[in-house]
């Protein structure tokens, strides 16, 4: 597939894609959705790739959904359309997949950073979820991706108030994993998704999976899901090596990788 909206690059086992629609600061239309889960699928389903990474430019990660594609937009269409309803297909990635955000992250690009399964942020970033101040509010995830990440204050505060957090404040409050200075950002977020790719995928998989488990469900089933799986890498003969390796004083090389 041609992609005109996303660059979509493999490095070694890390699929990349970078949101590349500079003359509007990466902001999300249906055509940029489209190409980006049409990429992460391709990624998902490739054996070669163990994760993936999405960045945008140094200004901008994602300025937010496009307003200028939205603002004709009418109820009956978004209602009987679903409007916005395929980004849940970015969640439905198995691999895990890791958000490297410079510069703006705001609406649903703040939104589809939450999405990823962790953020890495460089000094430059800027999260907020500023549609109230367009008579709107969250439609991709803001109002309940951001109160069970960072709290009901800190949500409530951004949502309401419209206001942006600097990279500091939202490592601070759990929104982000790591911050690092810009010029190390693609890099560093390269180099944990390889780190990623180089265990062994099922057990990298059902980690995601469970750890996603834990906003899905009660604490007495989200343990009982994590117990279940754990059984079941008993299973796998990467168990096996992870386990001789240390034993052996080796480094261990993981078959299903
Ligand atoms: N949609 C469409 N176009 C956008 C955009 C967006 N979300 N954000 C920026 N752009 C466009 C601008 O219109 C401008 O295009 P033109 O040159 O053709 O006018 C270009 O990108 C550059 O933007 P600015 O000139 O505004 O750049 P700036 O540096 O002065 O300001 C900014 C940067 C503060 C991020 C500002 O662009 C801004 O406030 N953008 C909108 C942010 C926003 O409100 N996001 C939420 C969108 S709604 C949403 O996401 C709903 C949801 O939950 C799904």
């Amino acid at each position: 597939m041609a992609y005109e909206n996303i660059i979509v690059e493999t490095r070694g086992p890390v699929g990349l894609i970078k949101l590349n629609r500079p003359q509007a600061l990466n902001a999300l239309n249906s055509a940029l959705l489209g190409e980006l889960n049409a990429a992460l699928a391709a990624f998902d389903a490739d054996g070669r790739i163990g994760a993936m990474v999405i960045t945008g430019s140094e200004k901008a990660f994602a300025a937010g959904a496009d307003i200028k594609e939205m603002q004709s937009l009418e109820f009956v269409d978004a209602y009987t359309k679903d409007f916005l309803g395929d980004w849940e297909k970015v969640t439905r990635i198995r691999k895990p997949i890791i958000a490297a955000v410079a510069g703006y992250a705001l609406g649903g690009g703040c939104e589809l950073a939450m999405m990823c399964d962790f953020i890495i942020a460089a000094k430059t970033a800027k999260f907020g979820q500023p549609e109230i101040t367009l008579g709107v509010m969250p439609g991709m995830g803001g109002t309940q991706r951001l109160a069970r990440f960072v709290g009901k204050a800190k949500a409530m505060d951004l949502c309401l108030t419209g206001r942006m957090m600097d990279a500091e404040e939202a490592e601070r409050c759990g929104l982000v994993a790591r911050v690092v200075p810009g010029q190390d950002l693609l890099e560093e977020a390269i180099q944990a998704a390889e780190k990623i790719a180089s265990f062994s995928q099922p057990v990298v998989m059902m980690t995601k999976e469970t750890v996603n488990r834990a906003y899905e469900t009660t604490l007495a089933e989200g343990l009982r899901f994590e117990r279940r799986l754990f059984h079941s890498m008993f299973a796998l003969e990467d168990q096996k090596e992870g386990m001789a390796a240390f034993t052996g004083k080796r480094t261990p090389y993981f078959k299903n990788r």
